[in-house]
């Protein structure tokens, strides 16, 4: 039985109350469906800025009604203080998903990202302490790693930001460290490298690059690569980010807690890969993508060129063991998509 396991099937002897902020986004919805589905009670926090009311309904419609009985959701707002002391009482463990991400978002408006990012963070972060929350788990991000050449990218050495979004979670990780140091409050900021998979917004000016592409291919629309298409990343599906959570939030471990994780696979997929990747999974049922080529463009300011984890800290320390590799990934988010999003 891997660590997960193990603790899924405790999880489902002993009720916790946890906090899921950002509920209603991509992430957060997710995490909200395995902790219902693990007989959980959950708190959520959303305001609605990139989250949809349709996550949470999907959620509602995955799971018996005795258990979306065990879900309360405030609409509200990370910026607000009160918000988070009401959202953070009587929590055992926060998952702090709330944030504005997106790297070309942050470099159009730095100040609502950082006010979200940075402000708002900080609020949880003081609401928590204060509930006195057993853990407090938030996401981090790979761009923190910003211009460090090195790969694979290992904890503990990042390089300069590149962007404002990358400035704000590099901060978050700063601000959860001080909390540790000053006040004893125990946290763990997990550095997700590209998330995809179900209920991942494919609108908006914003859009994720998987989403984003499959949506465009299965609607027979350009699909532009930013670059040559040889920039590379780490995908890693939803469920690896859920176990990820999971076991972070419940580790006792000293060891273990107040660090960072980096929260990918360890496989390197270049953007032809990706493009060529998802084109051969919609092929079948979509005729228009049988010999579907991409258009290629300059490259995107802020992005890295290369991104890859070491998953070995949070393998050894965390018990993490990712469930799904990228092309297992998008073969159920690809069956996501066609059921929910439609084609041409
Ligand atoms: N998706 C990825 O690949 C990825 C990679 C690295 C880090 N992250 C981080 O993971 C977290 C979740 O990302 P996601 O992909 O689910 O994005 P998402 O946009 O789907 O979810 C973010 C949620 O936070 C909510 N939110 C934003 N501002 C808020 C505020 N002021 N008050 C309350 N709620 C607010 C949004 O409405 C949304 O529901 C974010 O912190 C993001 O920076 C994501």
């Amino acid at each position: 039985m891997t660590a997960y396991q193990q603790l899924q099937s405790r999880l489902r002897g002993e009720r916790h109350v946890w906090l899921v902020t950002g509920v209603a986004g991509f992430i957060g919805s997710n995490l909200l469906e395995a902790l219902l589905k693990l007989d959980q009670s959950v708190v959520g926090l959303d305001n609605f800025a990139t989250g949809h009311q349709h996550n949470l309904d999907q959620v509602q419609g995955l799971v018996t009604p005795e258990r979306w009985a065990r879900f309360r959701f405030i609409k509200g707002d990370i910026r607000r203080l009160e918000d988070c002391r009401t959202a953070c009482a009587g929590v055992d463990y926060v998952l702090h998903e709330a944030a504005l991400g997106s790297v070309p978002r942050s470099l159009e408006d730095p100040i609502t990202t950082n006010a979200t990012n940075i402000d708002g963070f900080l609020n949880m972060l003081v609401a928590a302490r204060d509930a006195s929350v057993k853990r407090f788990v938030y996401a981090a991000s790979s761009s923190t790693y910003g211009d460090h050449p090195g790969l694979p990218k290992v904890e503990d050495r990042i390089g300069k930001p590149l962007s404002p979004y990358a400035v704000t979670k590099l901060v978050n990780e700063q601000y959860a460290d001080v909390f540790t140091r000053a006040y004893g409050f125990r946290t763990i900021g997990l550095r997700y490298f590209n998330i995809f998979g179900q209920r991942q917004d494919p609108n908006g000016a914003y859009a994720a690059v998987v989403p984003k592409w499959t949506a465009a291919m299965m609607a027979g629309e350009q699909v532009w690569i930013n670059g040559d298409g040889e920039t590379s990343r780490d995908f890693c599906y939803i469920a690896n980010t859920v176990q990820a959570n999971l076991l972070a939030a419940t580790v006792t471990s000293d060891e273990a807690t107040n660090q960072v994780y980096n929260v990918a696979v360890g496989d390197r997929t270049t953007l032809n890969d990706l493009f060529e990747a998802i084109r051969v999974l919609l092929a079948p049922r979509f005729k228009h993508l049988a010999d579907f080529k991409p258009s290629y463009r300059d490259f995107r300011a802020g992005d890295v060129r290369h991104s890859l984890a070491d998953v070995t800290k949070a393998r050894t320390l965390l018990g993490y063991e990712p469930s799904h590799r990228i092309g297992e990934g998008l073969r159920e988010a690809m069956d996501w998509y066609v059921a929910n999003v439609g084609g041409k």
